[in-house]
């Protein structure tokens, strides 16, 4: 089956029989965030097969995703850390470990265990030694009263990054959706800025990115959003039929000028280390640069090349960036 047909699609049907159709070795990125097992009320699936039969599931989609990701490519899957555990020891056997990331994330409590405060996400690479991947940046945190710097850089504030630090493998900075008239029918609806990291962490504007498990849409949004191309595999048609809904009349292009960026409220939340240097010239950065303590870089509205920004606001406040660790 020739590639093509599937590009920029939302495919409804059982993910396990289109990824069997695709070439092997043709997908920039497969990022997956299947159903986790919870007995949460999808309209189509069951969410609750016995243990090992789910994990003989879940290891039959990652198998097709390795297989049709590309040598450069990465292979990302968010689920709770519980099944994590099972995932990297089947994909440690066909790829290579780049990263546990922690996103900070409330999820349900589980009974008697210490409060669960984290998803994770694995991240491989179909070769470490060819993978594809981009050092991305997020905005210093600030107190929202203050206006400072919540991290303490003691004497280094003259060599930090105007724009904020690297991206670690744990996001704080990233928030559920929250508000209901920005959420769909959907019971664990991913935001749209965590996708968008994730993407321009490990694409150019071209590459393609799939996900089996599309729900209403996010993966793909992003992906629009960013200048990728997407294919988008659910099985259940209300929920395929929203996210089809959503990318038609999806006009937003996240970028400023010729740089792909991750934008809230006109903000950049992601960008990648070596976009940098084309963004600075549009912004007034402190003179001298220890005076960023207390003082944020700001962009010159005079100065800026064309920049289209989201249309919706997906739940976020602009507070969000400014969360008091
Ligand atoms: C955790 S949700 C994904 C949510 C998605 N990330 C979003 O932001 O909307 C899992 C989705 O997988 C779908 N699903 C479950 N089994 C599937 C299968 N065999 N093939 C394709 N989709 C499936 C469910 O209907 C559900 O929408």
């Amino acid at each position: 089956m020739m590639l093509d047909t599937y590009l920029n699609q939302v495919i409804q049907g059982d993910c396990l029989d289109t990824l069997r159709t695709l070439p092997t070795d043709s997908i920039d990125v497969t990022f997956a965030d299947p159903p986790f097992n919870l007995k949460k009320k999808y309209h189509t699936v069951h969410d609750s097969l016995e243990m090992q039969d789910y994990l003989a599931w879940c290891e039959s989609w990652i198998t097709e995703m390795v297989r049709i990701t590309k040598p450069s490519g990465s292979i990302l899957v968010h689920n709770i850390p519980r099944w994590l555990t099972y995932y990297s020891a089947m994909l440690n056997r066909m790829a290579d470990f780049k990263h546990w990331i922690a996103w900070d994330a409330p999820t349900a409590p589980m009974g008697k265990t210490l409060q669960p405060s984290h998803y994770g996400i694995l991240f491989y690479a179909k070769d470490a030694r060819q993978q594809q991947f981009f050092e991305i940046r997020y905005p210093h945190k600030r107190c929202r009263k203050c206006g400072y710097l919540l991290k303490d850089y003691g004497g280094k504030k003259a060599s930090l990054h105007p724009f904020g630090p690297l991206v670690s493998d744990v996001w704080t900075d990233i928030h559920r959706v929250k508000h209901n008239k920005y959420r769909d029918q959907h019971p664990c609806q991913l935001p749209i800025h965590l996708l968008e990291r994730v993407i321009l962490m490990t694409t150019e504007a071209g590459d393609v990115v799939l996900d089996p498990f599309l729900g209403t849409g996010t993966t793909a949004l992003a992906a629009q959003r960013l200048g990728r191309a997407f294919i988008g595999l659910e099985i259940d048609p209300t929920y395929a039929s929203i996210a089809r809904q959503k990318l038609a009349h999806e006009t937003t292009r996240s970028r400023i000028g010729a740089v792909w960026v991750s934008l809230f409220l006109d903000a950049v939340v992601t960008l990648r280390d070596k976009d940098w240097p084309m963004l600075s010239p549009f912004y007034a950065i402190p003179d001298p640069i220890q005076a960023i303590d207390h003082t944020a870089i700001s962009r010159e509205s005079g100065s800026l090349p064309v920049c289209t920004t989201h249309t919706e606001q997906n739940g976020y406040a602009q507070e969000d960036l400014f969360v008091e660790e």
